[in-house]
């Protein structure tokens, strides 16, 4: 694709070099990001300007350099503040142990940590080190929280290393960094104009005004899902009932931490919306009758009558399809996944549903990461590998919106006459 057209075509690149041998191939991806079109300016920390020199990146770049975090641009303005804001992405490469370890915790003494931390555009990071260092505990937890706040890692390749040894650690090519940055503009506004819906966590049905039958749900993976739609351009409502996580900041939050505060929140957010993901674990019974009082243990056996809830996601199957968005369930089996999922499918009227095994030796639940396979009438349509959940958020919305785009035309046409709600606006594209 010509520089002028492609993805990052008039992008504003911030490229952060720090203090590693690789930092000669930070000037390399300088250079391929420019050539696709990037206006690029970089930072450097005091070691990486020990191995490259700002007068190197300031030839190539036209640009000046950024390389002490007291630095002030021609306007009298702090540079690093003014290069976080104006970046439409920011790329720490080559990322050492050191920078991973000062992002992880918030730290901005370097005019590369400080953009990282001061910039809300995504910031992709790639690391490089010895093989040791890389594969250290301390570290593997340093790379766990950033992926936990949203950055993009691109991992270090295997080969051989300054040291002379041959392992991991090695920085990814220029192109592949360039082929990540890319990526994160094509996506860019692929969902703009759709009113996403995501229910997500677990329910808590009361016994008593202590008490609550509920699930071990995380609502880590609806939270993934419906951050990265807000990413993509969408108006996103997050149904939220019982979460060990925040909800993302630039959606709108609905609490409902029942079936049936949650039956009412879908109710009102579905009708008109584009898309639904029920990604919560809606408890199938719930006590016939709470107890206003807490209840008194006396050595008697005590029984608690369940009734089943209402199911939500089919409930909202039936609508008419002038207001029924596309429906996306997930289905947790601990056997006969395929056959079970496609079950669920077809007895809810969902478009897609997504399944993944429970109760074998990986326990998702909780985990930031997971397996998970999309079926839809027809079958598998997935073979995933184990993933974070936050790249399992990416390929589901690829899948959803070429298959919502099938189903419903480019503009969601099928809808268009049906009073649908008036877009609240987009909803930013915070990391
Ligand atoms: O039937 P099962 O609970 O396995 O179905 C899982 C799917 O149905 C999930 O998408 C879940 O959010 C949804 N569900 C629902 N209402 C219920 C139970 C599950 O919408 N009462």
């Amino acid at each position: 694709m010509s520089p002028e057209r492609g993805p990052l075509a008039g992008r504003r690149i911030v490229v952060g070099v720090t203090g590693s041998i690789a930092a000669y191939k930070a000037v390399l991806l300088v250079r391929r990001l420019m050539e696709r079109g990037a206006t690029v300016d970089v930072a450097l920390t005091r070691s990486a300007a020990a191995f490259v020199t700002p007068l190197t990146f300031a030839s190539l770049t036209h640009r000046p350099v950024v390389s002490d975090v007291l630095d002030l641009d021609a306007e009298q303005q702090i540079a690093h503040i003014e290069l976080a804001e104006a970046a439409d992405a920011v790329v720490v490469a080559p990322a050492t142990a050191n920078v991973l370890a000062e992002l992880a915790i918030g730290m901005a003494s370097s005019s590369v940590t400080a953009i990282a931390c001061a910039s809300r555009a995504p910031v992709v990071v790639a690391p490089a080190m010895d093989a040791g260092m890389w594969t250290n505990p301390a570290t593997q937890r340093n790379v766990a929280t950033l992926r936990e706040f949203g950055y993009l890692l691109v991992e270090p390749e295997v080969g051989s290393l300054a040291s002379g040894l041959t392992g991991i650690g090695r920085l990814a090519e220029p192109g592949t960094i360039a082929d990540t940055v890319e990526r994160l503009f094509e996506r860019a506004g692929d969902l703009e104009g759709l009113r996403v819906v995501v229910s997500a966590g677990g329910t808590r049905e009361p016994i008593d005004p202590v008490r609550f039958i509920g699930n071990r749900s995380s609502g880590k993976m609806g939270t993934a899902i419906a951050e990265a739609a807000r990413d993509r351009g969408a108006t996103v409502t997050l149904i939220a009932g019982a979460m060990s996580v925040n909800p993302p900041p630039g959606v709108s939050v609905v609490n409902a931490t029942t079936a049936q505060a949650m039956r009412q929140a879908v109710m009102r957010e579905a009708p008109g919306a584009d898309i639904l993901v029920m990604a919560a674990a809606v408890a199938d019974f719930a006590p016939k009758q709470a107890s206003g009082r807490k209840i008194k243990r006396d050595g008697a056996e005590l029984q608690v009558e369940l009734v089943p809830n209402p199911d939500i996601i089919a409930e909202v199957a039936e609508m008419p399809t002038d207001i029924r968005p596309f429906l996306i369930g997930f289905a947790a089996e601990s056997q006969d996944l395929e056959a079970n999922a496609i079950g669920k499918l077809r007895d809810k009227g969902l478009d897609l549903i997504v399944g993944n095994v429970v109760g074998g030796p990986f326990d998702a639940i909780g985990s930031d990461e997971n397996k998970v396979t999309v079926f839809g009438s027809e079958g598998a349509l997935t073979d995933w590998p184990m993933l974070p959940k936050r790249q399992i958020a990416e390929r589901l919305w690829d899948l959803i919106a070429d298959r919502y785009r099938s189903a419903r035309g480019p503009d969601g046409a099928q809808k268009e006459k049906a009073g649908r709600r008036p877009r609240a606006g987009s909803a930013g594209s915070r990391r």
